[in-house]
């Protein structure tokens, strides 16, 4: 997947924070541990450092939502996470953000941190982030 589509559907799919830009992921995809997983529809970037791994990102188009392509990236990052050594895996999202937390929790994620007001959404409050995570070592 081209760090251009990467940034057309991050685009598509936050309102905040703001999209990242290709040059970005680009950069990201150039550091050690840091991959990316899925297609034009729907994708994951994930940064494994020792025996952790973080999700930096996730999205999915807004036509093709609820079709399981999230569930799906899931699956295969933290296959291939635990493949490269990791045995714990966390994220951060908008304490607002429903569908995520849905996902997420349903994965066996569990919120083991708060960050207050950490996203700044123009012209609203700020929004808390939720730091959720797992045991990869257990299916
Ligand atoms: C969060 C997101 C990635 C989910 O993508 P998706 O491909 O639609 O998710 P899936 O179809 O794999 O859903 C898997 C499960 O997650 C939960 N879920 C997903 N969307 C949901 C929603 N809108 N409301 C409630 N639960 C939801 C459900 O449990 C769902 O299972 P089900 O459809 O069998 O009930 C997508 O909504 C998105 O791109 N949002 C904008 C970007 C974003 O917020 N990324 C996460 C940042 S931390």
């Amino acid at each position: 997947m081209r760090p251009e589509e990467m940034a057309a559907l991050h685009r598509m799919a936050f309102a905040y924070p703001r999209p990242w830009r290709a040059e970005e992921f680009t950069d990201l995809l150039a550091q050690p541990g840091t991959f990316a997983i899925g297609d034009s529809a729907s994708f994951a970037l994930v940064r494994v450092l020792f025996d952790e791994a973080e999700l930096l990102t996730i999205a999915t188009d807004p036509d093709r939502r609820r079709e399981g392509l999230a569930r799906a990236r899931m699956d295969a990052w933290q296959g291939r996470a635990r493949e490269m050594g990791a045995q714990r895996a966390f994220l951060e999202v908008a304490a607002d953000n429903e569908a995520a937390i849905a996902l997420y929790s349903g994965m066996g994620y569990q919120r083991a941190g708060l960050r207050r007001g950490y996203y700044q959404v123009p012209g609203k409050s700020a929004v808390d982030a939720v730091i959720m995570t797992r045991d990869l070592t257990q299916r």
